[in-house]
């Protein structure tokens, strides 16, 4: 086979997002819209890969920092065709095939574009266009084919003659293409257009005027090889991306009861005989365990979660660690830094930031734990709140095996609770506890005679 280099087109301004965001960078399904044609392109081990940038380079360059990338700058944005002629000097020296893709064309699988390239070799055509046909062609270049069938030119959407915007077959701007024959033919290209843009679209023309076999390979889904121009685009291809993985995860074992409600971000694992209910969101490298529940509407973010683990609705979780048959929520918070143990138990409204919670230890109403250090088989009654701010510094709070915690206490830290300790509902302790202690800080009840009430 010839030796390969990938170009990725990604300089454009996305006028139309209307964004402060450079296109390539809005997520989809969790991910930079960039990152889509990067995984593809390496999925083909090329022997150079280039990405072309404009807008927002420094940004884009610091996320896709990944060594093996070659990044150009195309400062002023002339054109597809121009953005392939600042390319050029890192193409030089290549005599292989090119393969041209565009940033914001997210959806298109390895399997069409090797069925594209398969074509592109047999045919022995020195280029070769992936094309498509739209319902609605409005904004797209048109395929101009000869009588006999073959492609003769592309004409973009701006510089139609009338009559070609009936055209459906469209150019989806994904090219293979002869290294020698792109380089000799893009000082060439020139903007007299509509657009005054130089456009790599003219090379097919180039071609046909030298004689030279172009080929079109038709992709039969056309939703596939769409461009995200909008931020309908946008929604569209969020959708599809969300469908696959939802798709993906329930042939691995995945119970979803709706999902089309459900949200799961691509680098997220989940192992078998989980079940999980509508309008939950799981995003980052999040992974879940087998058979775990989650209830309706969880947000979860880069955390691991162990086997067996129930999460009752409503509850969000951020960079966390839940091992096997914890149990939480609903409405739980738990906030990153947060280890969970063995068979924990954190129940409803019970905020935890930062803090390691031993084996089979329950908070199971009401309470605040950050920074904090918890054993075993603590008991943190309702209320309960870890003081861990003086208003300038964090500090840290220990609990050690089997205390209890009576309700609402407040513990000001740093503090120790030593083992096996107990604490008397609604102290404020601010002093160590020694272990095997009963520690209440709270005023002896009094009791005096009730006054009857007064007689006007
Ligand atoms: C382009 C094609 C059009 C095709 C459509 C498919 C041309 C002239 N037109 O049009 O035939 O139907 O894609 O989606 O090629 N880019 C740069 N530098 C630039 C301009 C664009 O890097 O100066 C990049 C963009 O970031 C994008 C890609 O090239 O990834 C396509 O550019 P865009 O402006 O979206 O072209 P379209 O008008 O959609
Ligand atoms: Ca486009």
């Amino acid at each position: 086979m010839e030796p390969l280099a990938i170009l990725i087109l990604a300089a454009g301004k996305g006028t139309r997002m209307k964004s402060n965001l450079a296109k390539v960078l809005h997520p989809i399904a969790g991910t930079p819209m960039l990152s889509y044609p990067l995984d593809l392109a390496r999925a083909f081990e090329p022997a150079r890969l280039i990405v072309v940038l404009g807008v927002q380079r420094d940004l884009i360059r610091e996320r896709f920092h990944a060594s093996g990338v070659i990044f150009v700058d195309q400062v002023e944005q002339l054109g597809t065709g121009h953005a392939v002629q600042v390319a050029a000097p890192a193409l030089q020296g290549f005599h292989g095939t090119v393969l041209i893709l565009c940033g914001d064309v997210p959806l298109l699988t390895e399997a069409t574009l090797r069925g594209f390239r398969e074509h592109h070799e047999k045919s022995r055509a020195i280029l070769s266009v992936l094309t498509t046909v739209v319902p609605n062609p409005s904004g797209y270049g048109r395929i101009i084919r000869g009588k006999s069938g073959p492609i003769l030119r592309i004409v973009e959407d701006k510089d139609l003659k009338r009559g070609e915007e009936k055209i459906r077959e469209i150019n989806t701007g994904i090219y293979w293409v002869d290294g020698p024959f792109l380089l000799s033919t893009l000082p060439s290209l020139n903007n007299q257009n509509a657009q005054k843009e130089f456009y790599l679209t003219d090379i097919v023309e180039a071609a046909s005027r030298h004689r030279k076999k172009v080929e079109a390979f038709i992709a039969e889904d056309f939703i596939e090889v769409m461009g995200i121009n909008t931020r309908v685009d946008l929604a569209k291809a969020n959708q599809v991306l969300y469908r696959k993985t939802t798709e993906r995860h329930m042939l691995g074992g995945v119970t979803l009861l709706d999902p089309g409600s459900t949200f799961i971000d691509r680098g997220v694992q989940i192992g078998k005989d989980t079940v999980i209910y509508p309008n939950c969101y799981i995003s980052g490298k999040t992974v879940i365990g087998e058979g775990c529940t989650l209830e309706p509407g969880c947000k979860i973010t880069d955390t691991r979660v162990g086997n067996s683990v129930l999460i009752r609705a409503s509850s969000v979780i951020a960079e966390s660690e839940i091992e096997d048959g914890v149990q939480i929520g609903p409405f739980a918070h738990l906030r990153p830094g947060t280890v969970l143990k063995e068979g924990v138990h954190i129940g409803n409204f019970v905020e935890v930031k930062k803090s390691v919670i031993g084996k089979g230890t329950k908070a199971n109403h009401l309470t605040y734990l950050g920074d904090a250090t918890i054993g075993e088989k603590v008991n943190v009654g309702a209320g309960t709140i870890t003081c861990n701010y003086d208003g300038v510094k964090k500090h840290p709070t220990v609990i050690e095996d089997g205390v209890f915690i009576g309700s609402n206490t407040e513990l000001v830290a740093p503090i120790k609770i030593g083992r096996n300790a107990l604490i008397g509902a609604g102290s404020t302790i601010t002093k160590e506890v020694p272990p095997d202690t009963l520690a209440v800080t709270r005023a002896k009840q009094t009791h005096y005679p009730k006054r009857p009430p007064r007689k006007e």
